[in-house]
């Protein structure tokens, strides 16, 4: 990149973030299919909407269809995946949105690597861990079934590994909790951290 100079831009994120009068950061959303990401990560972002905060949720499924669309679920293209979202988290966040991603996010690998790109103060884990015979029992987009039957290959959980985070900030198991009692945990951990300016 010999050619390239960084442009300093005028309006920073300071600017924005005092305009907007929040904070930015990112909430990351891992776990098995079916876990209960993209549930949790909707009510969340609704609830932080309702408190007058600017939010941007990426699901992982919504940006396959665009942004994503050329990649597929090998290694590689999952781990070029993470790294287009996390180049996305931070640009939001400089642009002052509090971010919701929700992304089965496998491997530790790729984890570490949005950390580190985005600042590990910035991002706040949080860990969905349902049991996989409880998502495989949802099974919400019948894709379970269709791994079982060999139809899809290298599925998280079945034939493609998940690397459960060692020390993620907040875990939840959904089999055992309701959506509003992990939104109100959540909205808890961000209130004590103050993450959560009453607008
Ligand atoms: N506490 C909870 N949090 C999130 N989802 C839950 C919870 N309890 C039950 N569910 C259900 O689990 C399913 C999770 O599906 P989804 O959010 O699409 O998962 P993912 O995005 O991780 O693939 C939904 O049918 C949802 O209603
Ligand atoms: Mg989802």
């Amino acid at each position: 990149m010999n050619n390239l100079t960084w442009q300093n831009l005028k309006v920073t994120k300071q600017h924005r973030l005092m305009q907007k009068k929040q904070p930015s950061y990112v909430l990351w959303f891992t776990g098995l299919s079916g876990s209960g990401k993209s549930t949790l990560a909707n009510a969340l972002e609704q609830a932080l909407f309702e408190r007058g905060l600017h939010t941007y949720l990426l699901d992982g499924d919504n940006l396959r269809h665009g942004l994503n669309q050329d990649l597929g679920f090998s290694e590689t293209d999952r781990t070029e995946n993470m790294r287009r979202v996390g180049e996305v988290s931070k640009l939001f966040t400089d642009a002052g949105l509090i971010v919701l991603a929700a992304f089965i996010s496998p491997f530790q690998s790729d984890r570490s690597f949005i950390k580190d790109l985005i600042g590990e103060e910035n991002v706040i884990d949080v860990y969905l861990d349902t049991p996989l015979s409880v998502c495989e029992q949802r099974d919400t987009k019948g894709l379970y079934k269709q791994a079982r039957a060999g139809k899809i290959k290298g599925f998280t959980g079945i034939d493609s590994p998940y690397e459960a985070p060692k020390s993620a900030d907040i875990v939840f198991n959904t089999d055992i909790m309701s959506v509003n009692d992990c939104v109100s945990i959540i909205l808890a951990y961000l209130g004590r951290r103050l993450l959560l300016p009453s607008v």
